[in-house]
């Protein structure tokens, strides 16, 4: 019998232009592309074995077998999977990351990176980079970034096959460094599935979507160029954007705690102090700080001394999903 099991490593990535606002559909198919840099720090490691013997797909995460929500959302996943390729078999799903839940990382982008890497390695199918970014936005938009390498661009797409995303520049072309300063480390009460739905909600949104290009164009050129000035003022611009749409749904999403703001103040007057730093939000509190290698040590510890309370995980650019 013919074996039908692959373990992919993928890391989760911190997006520099956001990806806020779907089509509607369980495609997740964006309004505009988005950029992204994977984290080297965080990994997870996921094992999918197809077995001619199970009548469903089984999932342990951690260690212990997955609670009844996790498991629907792979399953419907695998659903998706079987339906486009024409794959018949149920999965025995193993997955592990080397980051505690609740440490302020999202474990969906490299979760459904290296689960959808490692379906179409077990499966024997042959396969391109493109399908299985395609493959991981099903399981969540972020994903489709973290399988190239370094530094990621997503691209919008009008279909399955066309949104995907592509390596801008390889891990090794710049050390930028991201700083995660942790100050809240609870579950999100708003997913950002219900997010991506809501977005158009906002009187903003329309505006934000129809720029979005302008920055994804300065963002590549920025990364291209290592320009950091111009790639600290593009995100910090982004993010805002991204956080003022959140603010201005129906019902309204307010991420942001009163520490953020403080820290995100901190981090402008070190940068007029002509030290690299930027900010970066995703959907909650904490602050990604980015920097470079020589401004990092300079950073971490003015933080430290100004927000003694917070703790701050540091993770260099990561490379691409891979198989084992
Ligand atoms: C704020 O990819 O987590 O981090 O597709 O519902 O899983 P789902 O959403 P997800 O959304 C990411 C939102 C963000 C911005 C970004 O990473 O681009």
């Amino acid at each position: 019998m013919t074996k039908h099991k692959a373990t992919a490593l993928a890391h989760p990535n911190i997006a520099f232009i956001k990806y806020w606002g779907n089509q509607g559909s369980d495609w997740n198919l964006p309004f505009g592309n988005s950029i992204s840099m994977n984290l080297d720090a965080f990994t997870t490691t996921t094992t999918v074995e197809f077995d001619y013997a199970l009548t469903s797909d089984q999932l342990t995460l951690n260690g212990q077998p997955a609670q009844a929500d996790a498991l629907i959302r792979i399953q419907k996943f695998m659903d998706r999977f079987r339906q486009l390729t024409n794959f018949t078999l149920k999965a025995n799903i193993n997955s592990d990351n080397n980051f505690p839940t609740g440490a302020g990382i999202a474990s969906s982008a490299s979760g459904f990176a290296a689960l959808a890497l490692a379906s179409y390695g077990a499966s024997g199918l042959p396969y391109t980079e493109k399908d299985t970014s395609a493959l991981a936005r099903i399981g969540s938009g972020s994903a489709s970034r973290s399988i190239p390498t370094g530094y990621t661009e997503w691209l919008q797409g009008t279909s399955h096959e066309t949104s995907y995303s592509i390596s801008i520049v390889p891990q090794n072309h710049w050390d930028l460094i991201d700083n995660l300063v942790l100050i809240d480390s609870k579950h999100k009460k708003t997913t950002s599935k219900q997010g991506h739905q809501i977005a158009k909600t906002s009187p903003l949104q329309q505006s934000r979507i129809e720029t979005i290009q302008q920055r994804v164009d300065i963002c590549k050129q920025a990364i291209i160029e290592k320009d950091f000035i111009t790639l600290a003022d593009i995100s910090e611009a982004d993010t805002l954007l991204m956080h003022a749409v959140m603010m201005s749904s129906n019902p309204a999403l307010f991420y942001l705690a009163p520490e953020t703001l403080s820290l995100i103040k901190f981090v402008r007057e070190l940068r007029a102090e002509h030290i690299d730093a930027f900010y970066t939000i995703d959907a909650g509190a904490n602050v990604h700080v980015i920097t470079t290698t020589s401004s990092q040590a300079q950073t971490t510890a003015a933080i430290q001394q100004n927000f003694p309370n917070f703790e701050i995980r540091s993770s260099k650019t990561g490379g691409p999903a891979r198989l084992f």
